[in-house]
């Protein structure tokens, strides 16, 4: 698949999503939006790929934001697809079964900071800053930032951030659990690409239950997430990873789990 604005690096059994625009800080236009859809799909689909990174190209960011110059002076019926865009290439990402681990290399805002929420983990360098500015532009995040960052971070904080605009530390990011873990800039991508082969050797049936699970429950209630548990709970009961599991476990040997 040709890519424009993004490069995909398949190196079994993980890739790295690279979005590559630098001379705008990696700024996301509409075709970069469809292009990271069409590589979350592309390896979801490729039994190559159990686990996937994505960063941004050069020193100094992940990805600055929504590209401002493309959607300065459109009106609202041009945007909105461009926000329906996000959000579809969002849920693909949270709904596909392969982990996402966001290397965050510098500056994550705006939409840079929505598409690393919709990351499973995230990572970042020392010097990574993160926030939804978008309220010094007059406008709202559109990508999923008022509905994830309350849901990572809590109402409070998330308030915080959204309605001053300002940019986060590395540090903070981590304090408020934004974050997973901070690494020197020169240590990210390893030790991005460290956890993502860890993630890569796990039982991938039972991982991608565990993703279903808490991404489609959490925002349901306990009874109904209790339920869909128990669903992706049973499932594990017919796939052969559980008697390899179990039996590396009582024969005291290395599990050997399937390839799927
Ligand atoms: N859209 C389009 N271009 C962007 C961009 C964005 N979101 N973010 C940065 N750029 C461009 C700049 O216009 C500049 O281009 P130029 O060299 O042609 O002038 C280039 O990237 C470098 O950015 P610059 O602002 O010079 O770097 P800086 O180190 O002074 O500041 C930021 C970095 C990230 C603080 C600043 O670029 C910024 O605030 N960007 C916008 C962030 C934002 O509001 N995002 C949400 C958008 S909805």
């Amino acid at each position: 698949m040709e890519f424009n604005n993004i490069t995909v690096e398949i190196s079994k059994p993980i890739a790295v999503i690279t979005v590559n625009r630098p001379k705008v800080l990696n700024a996301l236009n509409l075709e970069t939006v469809g292009e990271l859809g069409a590589a979350f799909s592309m390896l979801e689909a490729d039994e190559n790929v159990r686990a996937i990174i994505m960063t941004g190209a050069g020193e100094k960011a992940f990805v600055a934001g929504a590209d401002i110059n493309e959607f300065r002076g459109k009106k609202a019926p041009e945007m909105i697809p461009f926000a329906r865009k996000g959000h579809d290439v969002t849920r693909i990402m949270e709904s596909m079964g392969k982990p996402i681990i966001a290397a965050i290399n510098g500056y994550a805002l705006g939409g840079g900071c929505e598409m690393a929420m919709a990351c499973d983990v995230r990572f970042a360098s020392e010097n990574a800053r993160l926030g939804q500015p978008e309220i010094l532009l007059g406008l709202i995040p559109g990508m999923g930032g008022t509905q994830r960052l309350p849901r990572l971070v809590g109402l409070g904080i998330a308030h915080e951030l959204l309605y001053s605009g300002e940019h986060i530390t590395a540090q903070r990011a981590y304090e408020i659990g934004l974050v997973n873990r901070v690494f020197p800039p020169d240590q990210l991508l390893d030790e991005a690409k460290k956890f993502a082969i860890k993630l890569a050797g796990m039982p991938s049936h039972a991982l991608k239950m565990l993703k279903t699970a808490t991404n489609n429950g959490y925002d349901q209630t306990l009874d109904n997430g209790l339920i869909l548990e128990t669903q992706c709970f049973a499932q594990c009961w017919s796939h052969p990873d559980l008697e390899e599991g179990t039996g590396a476990f009582v024969e005291k040997r290395k599990a050997s789990f399937h390839a799927d």
